[in-house]
Parts: structure tokens; sequence; C-alpha cells
């Protein structure tokens, strides 16, 4: 029963010890070119082969991240489990980078940059923490983990998910008519949507259209979600103030392509969290430790949600 590893070397390295000290029963191995395809029962990538179905006796195929988007969930084996990274270093890091993304829309960061280019000394008008309204779509364990981290702050929080939930401090909402209410007093909206077919493409012209004038976007869900030309346009009409953004489509982004150089748009490469691979293999050892004594891996995907 071994367990293949493809990622880089680095966090590979990290993942053998680990096995070698608390899963010595399981082969660890990162060569896929040399391993016994019968043997392997448990894979960790980010993207799946094309050749998956060769690993006949699989029977947890692991997404490295957060997210599972990356693998087409109809290809993976009825009999498989297809599990994310549900680990303290992905939270920890997508906590730091929103609330750096809240604090500098809040505070008006783009703005100010854009007046430091221009030479130009002047203050802009500041809104008081708790004037200023966040709305975060997705509840899951980022939405939650974010607002959590954004509560001393005193920002008024609200958040949104398909199924209703209840989080102290945070007005919660779900459905159609939930989404319009939290838009409409949205001043600072993050995205943190697993990608499904029904959030691509989500934030789109009609969704900025329901955002108060001058709120701003933060997002670090998946590229495909964001419709480019349409934020463009929310922020050269001054509709929306500004936008951080993590997650484009394609990534990286081409040449010449406005995210690079608009004056309202701050851009990072996808690097909102990056997996950590001492936690996350601790993380994956507790979930096959489970699913040998016949309890579900944390973090197992629901393939009919697709996330
Ligand atoms: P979870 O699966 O824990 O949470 C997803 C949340 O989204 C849930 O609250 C879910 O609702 C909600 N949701 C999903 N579909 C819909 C829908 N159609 N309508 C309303 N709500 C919906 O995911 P995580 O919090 O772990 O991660 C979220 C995403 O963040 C990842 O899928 C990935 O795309 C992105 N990410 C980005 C990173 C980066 O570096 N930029 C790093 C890591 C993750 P419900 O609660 O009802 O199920
Ligand atoms: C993830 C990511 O899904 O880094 O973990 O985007």
């Amino acid at each position: 029963m071994t367990f293949l590893f493809n990622s880089d070397a680095r966090r590979g390295a990290v993942f053998a010890d680990a096995f070698a000290k608390e899963l010595p029963d399981v082969p660890f191995t990162m060569d896929a070119a040399t391993v016994d395809p019968d043997a392997v029962r448990y894979f960790i990538t980010w993207t799946a082969p094309e050749d998956l179905a060769r690993y006949r006796n699989l029977e947890i195929l692991f997404s490295i991240g957060a997210g599972v988007d990356q693998f087409r969930l109809d290809t993976v084996p009825e009999q498989v489990k297809i599990v994310r990274t549900i680990e303290e270093g992905i939270v920890r890091m997508m906590q730091e980078y929103v609330t750096l993304a809240v604090l500098a829309l809040h505070r008006n960061l783009p703005g100010y940059l854009a007046q430091q280019r221009a030479g130009d000394w002047r203050d802009i008008p500041q809104l008081q923490a708790g004037s200023r309204r966040i709305g975060v779509l997705g509840l899951g364990q980022l939405g939650q983990a974010v607002l959590d981290r954004l509560k001393p702050f005193g920002f008024p929080l609200a958040g949104w998910s398909r199924s209703p939930r209840r989080i102290e401090g945070v007005t919660c909402h779900h459905g159609e008519p939930g989404l319009n209410e939290m838009l409409a007093a949205s001043d600072i909206l993050i995205c943190l949507l697993p990608l499904t077919e029904e959030t691509r493409g989500f934030l789109d012209a009609n969704l900025f259209a329901k955002l108060p004038q001058g709120a701003a976007l933060i997002h670090t869900g998946r590229g495909p979600q964001l419709d480019h030309e349409a934020l463009v346009a929310a922020l050269d009409s001054n509709h929306l103030s500004a936008a951080m953004i993590d997650v484009t489509d394609p990534e990286p982004l081409p040449t010449g392509h406005p995210f690079w150089s608009h004056p309202k748009i701050i851009l990072t490469p996808h690097v909102a969290s990056v997996t950590q691979p001492a936690t996350a293999a601790r993380a994956v050892i507790d979930n096959i430790c489970r699913h040998r004594s016949g309890l579900q891996p944390i973090g197992l995907v629901d393939r009919s949600r697709g996330y």
C-alpha cells in the first residue's frame, strides 16, 4: 500500500520524513515511473494525470491544495475518495492575505500609491471601520477563518453560503435573496467560493451593479469566477473603487493584460495561501489513519456539489 507524491521535491522531502516517522508501514515514493501501479493506494497531486486509471487499487486521491477544481471529478473512478487539503498553514496564510487586502482597501492604499506616483500629497476621506461593511462569499473553512480574524477591527461582518449558517458576530445569508441583500450592504466584497459550474463567471457586471457605489473587491477564490472586462469597466466607471486580485484566468496573465497596470488594481500571483508541507503531511497522515479505521477523511469532496 504505497503513497505516491506528485509535487515539488522540497515539499516531498518533508512528507517523506513524516511518513517514515509516523506511518512506516506505508511506503512513500515520488517516483511515478518506477512505482508498481497496483501498489498505489494513496496519491497526492495538484493535477490528476491522464492515466489515473492505471492505479487500479487507488483508495484516496488527495489534492495538495484546498481546491479540487483542477481535477475532472467525473473521470476519477467512483470508488476513489477525493480529499482536499485542510491544514493550518493554508488557513493562516489566507487570514493574513485577506486582512492585508481589507486594510489596504479600507485605508485607500491603491489611491495613495497612485498619488505617490503623481507626487500628490493629499488626504483621501477616510471611513471608520464601524462604517465599512465586509461581505464574504463562501462560509467554508477559509471564509469563516477570515471573518474570525477580521473581528477585532470592528467592521460590520456578513457572509453568504449555499446552506444556512450561524456564526457569532457575522450576519449570515444564503441563497439568491440572501445574496442580493448581502451585496447591497458590502463595501468590501471578498470571494472565497470554490470553482464549480455555479460559480464560474459569478463575479460579473450584474453582480458588481448590486454592490454599493465605491465598493471594492478582494478575489482569492478562482480565476474563472471573475469576468475581467466587467471588473475593468466597473472600476473605470468609478462604480467600484479598487480591487485586490490574487487569482486570474489564465494564470499567469498575458503581457499587456489591463490588470498589470490598472491603477485601481493590486495584483498578486496566486499566493494568498500556499500549502505548508509539515502541517499538510500531518493532515494527510491523520486522514489516512481515519480512513483505515473506517472514518471519513476530513476534506472529503462531495462529488455532486463539486467541492
Ligand atoms: P469550503 O468547501 O470549505 O467552503 C466553500 C464555501 O462556499 C461553503 O460555505 C459553501 O456553501 C460555499 N458555496 C459553494 N458553492 C456555493 C454556491 N453555489 N452558492 C453559495 N455558496 C456556495 O472551501 P474553502 O473555504 O476551503 O476554500 C474556498 C476556495 O478558496 C477554494 O475552493 C479555492 O478555490 C480558494 N482558495 C484559494 C487560495 C489562494 O491562494 N488564492 C488558497 C486556497 C483556497 P455551504 O457552506 O453551504 O456548503
Ligand atoms: C489551493 C490554492 O487551492 O493554493 O490550495 O489555490
